[in-house]
């Protein structure tokens, strides 16, 4: 297939292009429009269409004489178990716990918080809601109650899924007391919490609130797929933004399970039958895309892989999976590479393994960096295909389509821009900028099917946030070129947003955190450089006057600060103490070059800078405490 004539056509013709795209899923009621507009005046896309996403992935499947086949299997490097579940298997326990929920009185359109690790209970929980039509919205086991607080308050769940405890490396991570100590800080009631008990970790009840997850759900009536609207909200999955407050990103039914359903085929190449794993976490975006809904409803092997790369027990567990579940098809994060690469750089545990049923390796979730992209191509010998994507569009913006045409790989880039995304490059005042020319990274409206058609409760925020910049566009915050040839270079995010060994976070956020200490008079947190986690952040903070904790206190606390407010993913390590922080004359903090100084670049001093000796200041600083590059 011609790459240019099939994208070109995604792009002229939306309508016909993703109308016949649209054929290939089971609707109740096919769409009465492929794209429409709204009244708050947002794309919408298969208005009038009726389905159940639960239906496509489930029992669509169990219809179509699938039934026997491995849906999901199980595999938990952090407790060596393995199970397997058929499709029907999915189907017994998926309708037995949406039972369980509808008699908590959850119904289409109620939202349900679910906060778990790695277990499989945590998709069936999903699919669960999708069947009655209920808006679930996962949270990341690895938040601390505040930010869990937060999704509660903003979701308003009528039930929250969550388990006894988590498992990383050899800890057990009880996730009970952090969930009752959200729910103590939320303003929203919660009538009911689902819990389900794990052995490693027995979780105390609150009487009347708490239920116990396993005996419930085995006693309940199974309940049948509830027809919702194309248009009607499957679930809501919080991201960082540049402030406190998360961004609720909407998905839809319709466009998520049709664009999901095209991205299989078109980008990953793979079959129904095949087996397909992704190795992230149901907290985020790849994990609702392509460990739960995408690999279901194309009809693959899913793998729910609990544990880590390295240390569950060695850096040979990828390639332990690989082969033993026969992956076709393998899809991680950079940053997992990096981490076994550092354990194991001679691949000396691969040879251990049979991976011979790989056809391919995906990565996303940050930049590949070009050392880990060479270094993973030379020891896997399958194609290592770079996409880019975001919590906001749901599946690939830029990728190498490998179902379309392979193209030559060039380091550094995602390759091209998939099916039904305009992407442009534009600079300050709107206009497009040519080839090689650094800018803002642009997607022309329509967004193709499966990104966000709003922000949950929030049209105002998604426009500020994502429309209004430059009229008829679609701002993503991250910066980047297109070359001659039509390639695509994500150089990194123009905002306050950090990618931390893959987990997407705010800098701004960690600002106001360590700007609330009562000693603080200022901050700034920036993202620098980490060779294991791509980015890591750090603070600077200046003293109030006349504050007698010591610069160690201060950085133990702010530290424990970011911990137990966001979590220990934020890997905020480093506060350091200031005199005072380089600014423009204006007041505005010089962000950007506190991050060039720490990642050891050349920098311009700004012309607009009140006092360039700080800059001499904060290098000094980063160097006697051996933080960054700078010392290098
Ligand atoms: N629940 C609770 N705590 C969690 C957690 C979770 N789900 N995930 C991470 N944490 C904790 C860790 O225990 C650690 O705590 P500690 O500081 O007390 O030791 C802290 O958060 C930092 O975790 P992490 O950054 O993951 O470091 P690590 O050393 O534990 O592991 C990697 C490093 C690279 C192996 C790991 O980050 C990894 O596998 N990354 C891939 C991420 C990924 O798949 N992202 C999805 C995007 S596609
Ligand atoms: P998330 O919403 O967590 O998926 O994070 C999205 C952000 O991660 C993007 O806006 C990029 O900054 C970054 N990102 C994701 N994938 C890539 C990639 N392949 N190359 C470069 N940056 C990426």
């Amino acid at each position: 297939m011609n790459y240019d004539s099939f994208y070109r056509r995604s792009i002229d013709q939306p309508e016909a292009f993703w109308g016949e795209q649209a054929e290939k899923i089971a609707w109740f009621k096919k769409p009465s429009s492929i794209l429409s507009v709204d009244k708050s005046g947002f794309y919408r896309w298969f208005e009038g269409g009726e389905m159940n996403t639960c239906y496509l992935a489930i029992d669509y499947h169990v219809e179509q004489g699938r039934g026997n086949q491995t849906a999901i299997i199980y595999d938990s490097a952090a407790t060596q178990k393995t199970i397997k579940f058929t499709y029907s298997e999915v189907k017994t326990e998926v309708s037995k716990i949406a039972g369980a929920l509808k008699s908590l009185g959850v119904n289409k359109g109620d939202t349900v918080v679910i906060y778990m690790p790695m277990v499989p209970e945590a998709a069936f929980a999903m699919l669960a809601c999708a069947r009655l039509g209920a808006i679930h919205s996962v949270v990341f086991g690895g938040f601390a109650p505040h930010e869990l607080a937060i999704r509660i308050d903003d979701a308003k769940p009528k039930v929250i899924i969550s388990a006894s405890c988590g498992i990383e490396f050899d800890k057990v991570i009880p996730y009970k007391p952090l969930l009752d100590e959200a729910i103590h800080l939320a303003e929203h009631q919660i009538s009911h919490c689902l819990i389900l008990q794990r052995p490693m970790a027995h979780a105390s009840m609150v009487e009347g609130r708490d239920i116990d997850f396993a005996t419930f759900v085995n006693d309940s009536a199974p309940a049948e797929c509830v027809t919702v609207n194309a248009t009607d909200p499957l679930y809501v999955l919080y991201t960082s933004g540049t402030t406190g407050k998360p961004k609720g990103i909407v998905r839809d039914n319709g466009g998520h399970a049709v664009a999901l359903n095209f991205s299989m085929q078109y980008i990953y190449d793979v079959k129904p039958n095949e087996v397909f794993w992704a190795a992230s976490d149901v907290g985020w975006v790849v994990g609702h895309s392509y460990i739960v809904y995408a690999p279901l409803i194309y009809g693959c092997t899913t793998v729910f892989f609990e544990g880590k790369p390295v240390r569950n027990p060695d850096a040979g567990t990828f390639w332990r999976v690989i082969d033993e579940h026969k992956i076709n098809v393998f899809f991680t994060a950079p940053t997992a590479f990096r981490a076994i690469k550092k354990e194991d750089a001679e691949a000396k545990l691969k040879e251990k393994y049979d991976t011979s049923s790989l056809k391919s390796i995906f990565v996303a979730g940050e930049r590949c960096d070009p050392p880990t992209l060479e270094w993973l191509q030379q020891i896997a010998k399958v194609p290592i295909v770079d996409h880019w994507w975001q919590t906001e569009s749901g599946w690939g913006i830029v990728a190498n389509m490998m179902g379309v045409e392979q193209f030559p790989v060039k380091a550094g880039s995602a390759t091209k821009p998939v099916c039904g995304f305009d992407v442009q490059i534009l600079g300050e005042n709107g206009q497009k900028l040519g080839a090689n020319e650094e800018g803002y990274v642009c997607i022309k409206l329509p967004l193709p099917p499966s990104c966000l058609p709003t922000l949950w409760n929030d049209d105002e925020r998604f426009r500020s946030s994502y429309l209004n910049k430059f009229d008829g566009y679609y701002l993503t915050g991250d910066g980047g070129y297109i070359d001659e040839e039509g390639y695509v270079f994500i150089m990194g995010r123009i905002d306050d947003v950090i990618n931390v060994a893959g987990h997407r976070l705010s800098t701004g956020e960690m600002e106001e955190i360590v700007g609330s200490h009562k000693a603080v008079a200022e901050c700034a947190v920036v993202g620098i450089s980490d060779e294991l986690r791509g980015q890591r952040p750090i603070g600077l903070v200046v003293l109030k006057d006349g504050v007698s904790f010591s610069e160690d206190e201060m950085e133990n606390e702010l530290v424990k600060l970011i911990r137990d407010q966001i979590g220990a993913v934020a890997f905020f390590r480093n506060a350091l103490v200031v005199k005072r922080l380089p600014k423009t004359r204006s007041g505005k903090i010089l962000r950007k070059t506190i991050r060039q100084i720490a990642d050891g670049e050349t920098y311009t001093v700004p012309s607009t800078i009140d006092d360039p000796m700080i800059l001499t200041e904060i290098t000094n600083t980063l160097i006697h405490r051996k933080v960054g590059n700078a010392f290098q």
